[in-house]
Order: structure tokens, then C-alpha cells, then sequence
């Protein structure tokens, strides 16, 4: 019975239409913009460290275990886990892991898009030739005048979300495919030249030293968490936007062959972005731990000084917003299926809601930037309660919840069914998302708690 569901919503055309838009999904803001300012943070190497096996130990494992779910229920991921657990008569209340993924969707989508629109801002500097021949302190004020001014951010939050809800409105394979096809190579094809760029420094040794070499006296449990939520956040996992994606995936596509190859590119998109942001930190002086605006005071300097930078930077904005636009529409999906499904909306109404809903969230962090930078709840401002409460609380808690689901509740049946490994493989994946996986994210959640709880 349940090998002939299909998805209300259409298909993707093959195997690799979907690992294109599950790139697209985890390839974004994550990896070029927040990957290089957390690692700056956390000062470095230790962190990169304990981040990559996060994402092999957990996160591999993690992603399989959506995109089978998906499949299996073909559904939105709230009615997914409910037909789900129906049919394997388990308690009714796992469909609150849907819910929560969509909740987490909106709220990260609110400051995704923020963040994005300052990608477009950036992209009319590029083509406007702002940054020629700009240095560490002349970059700096073009960014801080970008985020002081709340009429700016607020303009480039609602041209982005428009652009998002434009995509999400046309659907699986008219607008989400589409867009992925030749935005990665091309998105390889700069960062390598942004690396490239970077060895010309003179600090490019420093930068991978700093990157690559671990110092665990920098390794606070703070900086594990952080580490930790980030490999949920880059590989999108834990609020079912890979479930969704995975839930128009045809029957006869490898779950984790994809799900390698996805991982392996997400990894490898960050880790280019950092060594190309690093080397140009240190030989401008600049401060590793300069935080969100890190990326947009250091590019443009690299952009400004090197041959050919206007094509480049103008180029490389154009791939961000890409970037960020194929994550984005992952995110609101959850929630626009949910509306198709269940209230009988139009994928258009849909997406006009989640668009107004989205909007009216993310003027928080509009305001957080200026007006409100100084209110601040447990030291963190509006935009850095969400990232922290979204990336290392909700989706650790999802992905959480979603291992134990695969590795705990679903039939050995039907997981060795979905993903028809040989026994030695199914091994492996059964005891990291059984045991490794809730292990590891438990012990790192109490690891903090007992912190902050007892000093
Ligand atoms: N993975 C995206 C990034 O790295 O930018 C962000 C993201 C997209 C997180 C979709 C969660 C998600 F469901």
C-alpha cells in the first residue's frame, strides 16, 4: 500500500534533480556567510574539527533518515509523521516534530531573508563599483552604514521575500529546479577563484592554519554546541525541509548516495569559503571574531584590489543571493505544503501567507541591527536569540527527535526497504541514527545545561 503513494505536489524529473535542489537547499548563507564568522568565533581549527565529524556522525546519518521519511510518507512533513505513525500504530503526538520544523522554517526564514537582502545590497555596490580599491576601514563603513539604516534593511528583507514566495508559488518543478541547475558549478568555479585570490595575500598559510589546525584550549562547550546546531543548519535537517524535498524523491533514487553527495558539496562550499576569507582577515589586520558582518568586510577588499574584481564581485553577489534563494524556499516548503494539504489553499495563497507571516517576523531583526541593537534578552539581541534558539536548540531537537523516530520507532522493514543497503551499511547507519546520533546530541544539549545551571 505504501509503495504506490505519491506526492500531491508533483516529482522531481530524476535523481539528480533532486540532489541539485537538496544542494540548493543546504548550500546557502550558511556556508559562505555564517561557517566563516562562527569558525572565526570559536576560534578556529578545534571548531572546524568537531563541526566535520558532526556533520559525518550525525549528520549523514540524520539527512538519510528524513529523506527516507519523506519518501515513505509523501506528505507535508506534519501529515507525513501523522500518516506515519498511523500506519505503524505509534503515538499520534510525533506529528508535533512537524510542527515544530515549521515554526522553525518561519523564524529562520525571517532573518535568512535579512541577511540575504543584505547579499542584494551588496550586489548593487559590486555592480556599482563601490568597492574598488577599498580597504579594511573604508569596507567596514560601507557596512556599517548598510545595517545602521533600518529603511535600507527593511527594502532588501521585503524584495527578498518576495523573490522567495515568486518561486515557492510556481512549484516543485517549475520553480525550484530550475533555478539550481547551473547556479552550484558556478558557485565552485568563483569560491576557487576567491581561493585562488586569497593564496596572492600573503596571509594564506596563516589562514589555513587557522582554519585547519586544532587548538582545543580554544574549545569552549559553548563553541561544541555551536558547532553541533551548525551542521544541522548547513545540511538543512531537522525542521523537514529535507523530509519535504525527500518526499518528492522517485522510489528507485539511492537515499545515501544522495545523501553523501549532498553533505559532500555543503562541506566543501564552506570550506572554501573559509579558506578564502581567512588569509584576507589576517593580512588586512581584521579580527576573526568580527562576527555577522565578517563576509562583507572582507570581500569587497578582495574584490576591490584584484584584477577583473567589478565581474567578480558582481558575479559572486549574484551566486550568494542564488544561494540564499534555493535555502530559502526550502525553508517556507514545509509550511506552503501544510497550507496546499490541509486548508485547501492554492500553492499561490500559500505562499502570500508564509510571505506576510515571514515579513512581519524578520522586521525584528531589521530593528535588531539599529533601533533595537541595545535591547538585549540573556546578552544576545532579537537577530542573535533567533539564530541561537533556531540552529542550536530547535533543529538539534528535530534531528533529535527524527533519528529516534528512524532508528527507534519506524520498522527495521521499512528503513532496510527504503534504503537498500547491504548489511554491513544498514549496520552502520542503524547504530549511529539508533544510538550515536541521539548520544551525541543529548550529551552536548546536558553538557551545556549543566553549565549554565552550575557554572
Ligand atoms: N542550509 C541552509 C544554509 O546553509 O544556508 C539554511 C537552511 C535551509 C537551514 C533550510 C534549514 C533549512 F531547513
Amino acid at each position: 500500500m505504501t509503495k504506490n503513494r505519491t506526492s500531491l505536489h508533483g516529482q522531481w524529473s530524476s535523481r539528480w534533480a533532486f540532489i541539485l535542489a537538496a544542494t540548493g537547499s543546504a548550500v546557502g548563507l550558511g556556508n559562505i556567510w555564517k561557517f566563516p564568522y562562527i569558525t572565526g568565533e570559536n576560534g578556529g581549527g578545534a571548531f572546524v574539527l568537531i563541526y566535520l565529524i558532526c556533520i559525518a556522525c550525525i549528520g549523514i546519518p540524520i539527512m538519510m533518515a528524513e529523506i527516507l521519511i519523506g519518501r515513505r510518507g509523501r506528505r507535508s512533513p506534519i501529515n507525513t509523521m501523522r500518516v506515519l505513525s498511523r500506519e505503524g500504530h505509534h503515538h499520534p503526538a510525533w506529528q508535533y516534530l512537524g510542527w515544530i520544523g515549521v515554526l522553525a522554517g518561519f523564524l529562520i526564514l525571517s532573518y535568512y531573508s535579512v541577511i540575504a537582502g543584505w547579499a542584494l545590497a551588496y550586489l548593487f555596490r559590486a555592480v556599482g563599483g563601490v568597492f574598488n580599491g577599498v580597504g579594511a576601514e573604508r569596507a567596514g563603513e560601507i557596512f556599517a552604514a548598510l545595517i545602521e539604516d533600518p529603511e535600507r534593511l527593511l527594502a532588501w528583507h521585503t524584495i527578498f521575500v518576495v523573490m522567495t514566495m515568486i518561486v515557492v508559488a510556481r512549484g516543485v518543478q517549475g520553480g525550484l529546479e530550475r533555478a539550481v541547475r547551473f547556479l552550484m558549478p558556478s558557485l565552485f568555479l568563483l569560491l576557487a577563484l576567491l581561493v585562488g585570490y586569497a593564496m596572492s595575500t600573503g596571509s594564506f598559510s596563516e589562514g589555513i592554519r587557522f582554519l585547519f589546525t586544532p587548538d582545543f584550549s580554544r574549545l569552549t562547550p559553548a563553541a561544541i554546541l555551536i558547532a553541533m546546531g551548525h551542521a544541522f543548519f548547513t545540511l538543512s535537517l531537522g525542521m523537514g525541509a529535507i523530509m519535504v524535498y525527500g518526499s518528492y524523491l522517485p522510489d528507485n533514487a539511492s537515499v545515501t548516495h544522495t545523501s553523501v553527495v549532498i553533505a559532500a558539496a555543503d562541506t566543501l562550499v564552506a570550506l572554501l569559503a573559509g579558506m578564502a576569507i581567512f588569509p584576507i582577515v589576517f593580512a588586512h589586520g581584521l579580527e576573526p571574531g568580527a562576527g555577522p558582518g565578517l563576509i562583507f568586510q572582507t570581500l569587497p577588499i578582495a574584490f576591490g584590489n584584484m584584477p577583473g574584481g567589478w565581474l567578480f564581485g558582481t558575479l559572486f553577489f549574484i551566486l550568494l543571493v542564488f544561494a540564499a534563494w534555493t535555502s530559502a524556499i526550502s525553508l517556507i516548503e514545509p509550511a506552503v505544503a501544510w497550507l496546499v494539504e490541509n486548508r485547501g489553499m492554492t500553492r499561490v495563497m500559500a505562499a502570500v501567507w508564509a510571505g506576510v507571516v515571514t515579513w512581519l517576523t524578520g522586521l525584528g531583526t531589521v530593528f535588531s541591527f539599529n533601533l533595537w541593537a541595545d535591547e538585549k534578552l540573556f546578552g544576545m539581541t532579537f537577530f542573535d536569540l533567533l539564530d541561537f534558539a533556531t540552529a542550536n536548540v530547535i533543529l538539534p531537537l528535530g534531528g533529535l527527535f527524527i533519528a529516534l523516530f528512524a532508528g527507534w520507532t519506524l520498522s527495521r522493514g521499512t528503513t532496510r526497504g527504503e534504503l537498500k543497503l547491504g548489511e554491513t551499511g544498514y549496520r552502520i547507519w542503524y547504530i549511529l541514527v539508533r544510538y550515536v546520533a541521539p548520544l551525541a546530541v543529548s550529551a552536548i544539549f546536558l553538557n551545556v545545561i549543566g553549565i549554565l545551571r552550575f557554572g
